[in-house]
């Protein structure tokens, strides 16, 4: 019974991932090297930014008090809160200052290049 409801409860869970696709949210010229931009995608606002490692992309709204880290600045890896000057790594959602085992994160989204479109998929779990 319990190996049962395991599997399943890891079954939903992987299938809510799963649920997500990828969906366009602008062309590759739109968001040039440094640039970050905010998009809506399935009614989530997100902070997309193309920085000389590629394209990211994470909420938009910092988990400190909700700044809009689209208006915010990209320097090397992370992006930059302009309300309070968080930053949070772009790959992770992590910020660098929070502590291990306790790590303060933005939600961040896979980005994926077809052709000259820049595609997400929606993290769904409440951890990246
Ligand atoms: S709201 Fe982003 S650092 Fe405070």
């Amino acid at each position: 019974m319990w190996l049962e409801f395991s599997l399943r409860r890891g079954y939903h869970a992987l299938r809510g991932h799963r649920m997500s696709e990828f969906e366009k949210v602008a062309d590759v010229a739109e968001l040039p090297v440094g640039s970050v931009k905010a998009y809506v995608v399935a009614g989530r606002k997100l902070a997309v930014c193309h920085t000389v490692r590629g394209f990211f992309a994470t909420d938009d709204a910092c988990p400190h008090r909700g700044g809009p880290l689209s208006e915010g600045d990209i320097l090397g890896d992370e992006i930059v809160c302009p309300w309070h000057l968080w930053s949070f790594r772009l790959d992770t959602g992590v910020n660098p200052c929070s502590l291990p085992g306790n790590e303060i994160r933005v939600r961040t989204h896979e980005v994926r290049i077809e052709g000259d479109a820049i595609l997400v998929r929606l993290t769904r779990e409440e951890h990246p």
